[in-house]
């Protein structure tokens, strides 16, 4: 069918990592920019963009299902545009699969989206996968909503090549954002309500730049930088690679207050040798030291991890290895999933490939343990007083939902708003979230 009109109304739907969410939302932007307007919940929208993720499972199924969804009742169906990282890895192959799909976008190039939309509105369909530096941001307009926690992506793709992941190919080499469009978003996020912001990266520690008098500077200084935002309360930074992780970002978690006492490290795996066939270059000992090395400036730091179950040739004793090591570091939340061959990856050609029941039933006990040392780490923090910032209203009357420093979900009764920062005492821990009770009046 053709579209003759505009399109009105947008809706974006962000599957897989923050940097997709941040991405989802700077898209959202660039739609509202041009004079579209969100659709409602639940209503049809006359553009859907669906910002996708590849890193594993069938996500190029799920995308197929998804575009088969979205046509209406009436036969209908809106303007699709594909974009993220199933967009990079299929290109074209896209349209032709799902003819009633008229954009294609990469996440280096989305800024072009309104072109393409107009195009694609008036009968041109198109794809976009080039992947020039980073160079989209400086098209973007101006932030303007947001949240009282916002991300802010200042670092994007990776250089590391583990042998499982797609990142590499889908997202590009790695590029650090300038400090200066950095520091400019960050107030603007500010002045629109921000009280915590979540610098992005897929190594968001490999981030580094040049101040204004032309100093380098490592994510530290970037941190630091920021910590200068009167209104900012809270600074975090996640994901980390264990071979970026310097002294001075270690060091900055004891001299910088507003940067919270959490720290997103993965290992993927407890067993040097799958460490090596992953191509992690980090052993579990060199990550342990790095981890010793942080909560001796920052003894209350919360550990959170990525692991992957059933690399090809993991044996049931390496994968025990796997959870001695979570049993040791005592994490405070993680995520962990099945390994997925990536077409294009070494690891998808590797022989043994572990068996589907191995994999679940490893699963199984590795979230068994997660669980355990997750709870544990909740229920000591029961009896502490703790910031928590105020990011959504809880379902019962009078309730609130809010994050404490060691990103707990803590909820609450209290006479508060949203981005309030307030003094809690944690209660009552269950395994995903706490109750609290406020302390005294409102800090900020
Ligand atoms: N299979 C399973 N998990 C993967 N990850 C990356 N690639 C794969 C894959 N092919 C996981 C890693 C990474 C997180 C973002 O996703 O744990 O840290
Ligand atoms: Fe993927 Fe490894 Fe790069 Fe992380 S460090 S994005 S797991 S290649």
């Amino acid at each position: 069918m053709s579209h003759n009109s505009a399109p009105k109304t947008y809706k974006v739907k962000s599957f897989g990592c923050q940097m997709n969410v941040y991405d989802g939302e700077r898209m959202a932007e660039l739609l509202a920019d041009q004079g579209m307007t969100a659709a409602p919940e639940g209503a049809d929208a006359d553009l859907v963009v669906l910002n996708t993720c590849h890193i594993r499972e069938k996500a190029v199924d799920r995308v197929y299902s998804d575009i088969g969804r979205l046509k209406r009742d009436d036969g209908s169906v809106p303007l699709i545009a594909v974009a993220g990282c199933v967009a990079q890895a299929e290109g074209e192959e896209i349209m032709a699969r799902a003819p009633s799909v008229k954009m294609v976008v990469g996440p280096q190039a989305y800024h072009r989206l309104p072109d393409m939309v107009r195009d694609a509105a008036a009968g041109r369909p198109s794809t976009d996968t080039d992947m020039p530096a980073a160079t989209k941001f400086a098209h973007l307009p101006a932030r303007r909503r947001t949240g009282a926690s916002a991300f802010l992506t200042v670092q994007e793709g990776c250089d590391k090549f583990c042998t499982y992941c797609v990142v590499p190919y889908t997202r590009g080499a790695e590029v650090s954002r300038p400090y200066a469009d950095l520091i400019d978003e960050a107030a603007r996020l500010v002045d629109s309500g921000a009280r915590e912001i979540t610098l992005l990266g897929q190594n968001v520690n490999a981030w580094t730049g040049e101040d204004a008098k032309g100093r380098k500077v490592g994510l530290d200084g970037l941190i630091r930088a920021l910590a200068a935002l009167p209104d900012l309360a809270r600074i975090r930074y996640t994901t980390s690679h264990p071979n970026d992780m310097t002294m001075a970002l270690i060091e900055a978690h004891a001299s910088v207050p507003k940067l919270m006492p959490f720290l997103h490290l993965p290992v993927q795996a407890g067993s040097d040798r799958v460490l090596k066939a992953m191509n992690r270059s980090h052993t579990v000992e060199s990550y342990l030291r790095i981890l010793e090395q942080v909560r001796a400036v920052r003894p209350d730091i919360a550990l959170s991890g990525d692991f992957i179950v059933g690399f090809p040739g993991e044996t049931d004793a390496e994968f025990d290895e796997t959870v001695r090591l979570v049993e040791t570091v005592g994490y405070a939340q993680c995520f962990s999933f099945k390994y997925s061959p990536r077409l294009g990856t070494p690891a998808a050609a590797m022989g043994d490939q572990i068996a589907p029941e191995v994999m679940d039933e490893r699963l199984q006990r590795l979230q068994a343990a997660l669980n355990r040392t997750q709870l544990a780490f909740n229920q000591a923090s029961v009896g502490k007083s703790c910031e928590v910032l105020v990011e959504r209203r809880g379902k019962l009357p009078g309730q609130w939902l809010g994050k404490s420093p060691w990103l707990q979900s803590v909820h609450f009764f209290a006479d508060v708003t949203l981005g309030d920062v307030v003094d809690v005492t944690l209660i009552e821990a269950g395994p995903n979230s706490l109750s609290g009770r406020p302390t005294m009046q409102m800090v900020a």
